[in-house]
């Protein structure tokens, strides 16, 4: 029996609803603020913050672009940040990446306020999350990852999770979560990359398999314990002359081969990639809540304990 299809899109626009509740229980002055910093015009970046701007305002989430040229100095984007760092409407701080090379990514990035940081990418949040704390802003992708398995009914808990990749971004993060105690958490975890020998026979031990390469084809139906979860992190272009495009999105799992033996697997496009933005939203609202809790002017919860949103999944 093929695999049942585990729609990030249906899972996304729930969050995204109960985000939009939450935020319209605020009163305006607590209202969280998102800013996305755009530096130089690579369609691509351009095309993603609008994304996040978009969906940040669909939400009701006060949502302000900074558009910087290309040739914008080091010292000057640091201001731009040390600006937001200080004022108090924003609460969230997103760097969209890459940066031009004249500029120390690692710098800025350590130059956002940990409390503002929604891309969970400063080494505060990072370690913070790798020794296990739980009110951490944790990277969109992993955290909305979790979010799928949970709501999903695939509960990681107990679980031989084995995630493919090892980046900053989605590999190690996804395995620091998963190895919390508590939701969302609790799982045996695996980590494996490209200097693993013998790949499949580390995938075939998974009861989840979280693949995270950028590569089509990484993983194929031999590779895939018959009933696993496979979810696919995946965004590869490929040319399809029978596109207008010219090319169309695949992950890093042979799909059509791989569902006939999966339990159940996400789609690409149309699984991880929507959770990403909506958990964007999610941590935006979450450091809202912390940092007017920190300024001891904490009144209305802008985290809904029942919903699980605005909150860390795990
Ligand atoms: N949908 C979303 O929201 C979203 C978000 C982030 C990323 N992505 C996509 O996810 C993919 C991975 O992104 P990333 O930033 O994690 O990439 P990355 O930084 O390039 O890391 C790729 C990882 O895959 C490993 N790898 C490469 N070839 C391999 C092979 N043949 N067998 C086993 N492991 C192999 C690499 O191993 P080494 O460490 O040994 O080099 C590395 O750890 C990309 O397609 C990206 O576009 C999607």
């Amino acid at each position: 029996m093929p695999a049942e299809i585990i729609s990030g899109t249906d899972v996304a626009r729930t969050l995204r609803a109960e985000l939009k509740a939450q935020v319209a229980r605020l009163p305006e002055g607590q209202v969280p603020g998102l800013a996305t910093v755009l530096v130089g015009d690579d369609p691509a970046s351009r095309a993603y913050v609008g994304m996040k701007n978009r969906a940040a305002v669909e939400v009701g989430i006060h949502s302000r672009q900074i558009d910087l040229p290309e040739d914008v100095s080091h010292d000057e984007l640091l201001g731009v940040v040390e600006g937001l760092n200080a004022d108090p409407g924003i609460h969230g701080i997103l760097v969209q990446l890459p940066l031009p090379r004249h500029v120390d990514e690692t710098a800025i990035l350590e130059a956002i306020l940990p409390e503002k940081d929604v891309d969970g990418f400063h080494p505060v949040n990072v370690g913070r999350l790798a020794v296990g704390a739980t009110d951490v802003l944790a990277p969109c992708t992993p955290r909305g990852i979790v979010e799928l398995l949970l709501r999903a009914g695939h509960d990681p808990a107990g679980k031989h999770v084995v995630i493919v990749g090892r980046s900053n971004i989605v590999g190690r993060p996804m395995a620091s979560l998963l190895l919390r105690r508590g939701k969302g958490g609790d799982a045996t975890v695996t980590i494996a990359h490209s200097r693993t020998p013998d790949l499949g026979a580390v995938t075939r031990l998974a009861d989840i398999l979280i693949v995270a390469v950028g590569r089509p084809g990484t993983v194929t139906a031999d590779m895939v314990r018959p009933g696993a979860v496979v979810v696919d992190v995946g965004v590869n272009r490929v040319e399809d002359a029978s596109t207008e495009r010219g090319y169309r999105l695949v992950g890093d799992v042979d799909f059509d081969g791989v569902r006939e033996v999966a339990g159940a697997i996400t789609p690409v496009p149309g699984g991880v990639g929507p959770m990403t933005i909506a958990t964007l939203l999610s941590n935006t609202v979450q450091a809202a809540e912390s940092i007017r809790q920190e300024s001891g002017a904490g009144t209305a919860s802008a985290a809904d304990p029942a919903s699980g949103a605005g909150t860390d999944p795990a």
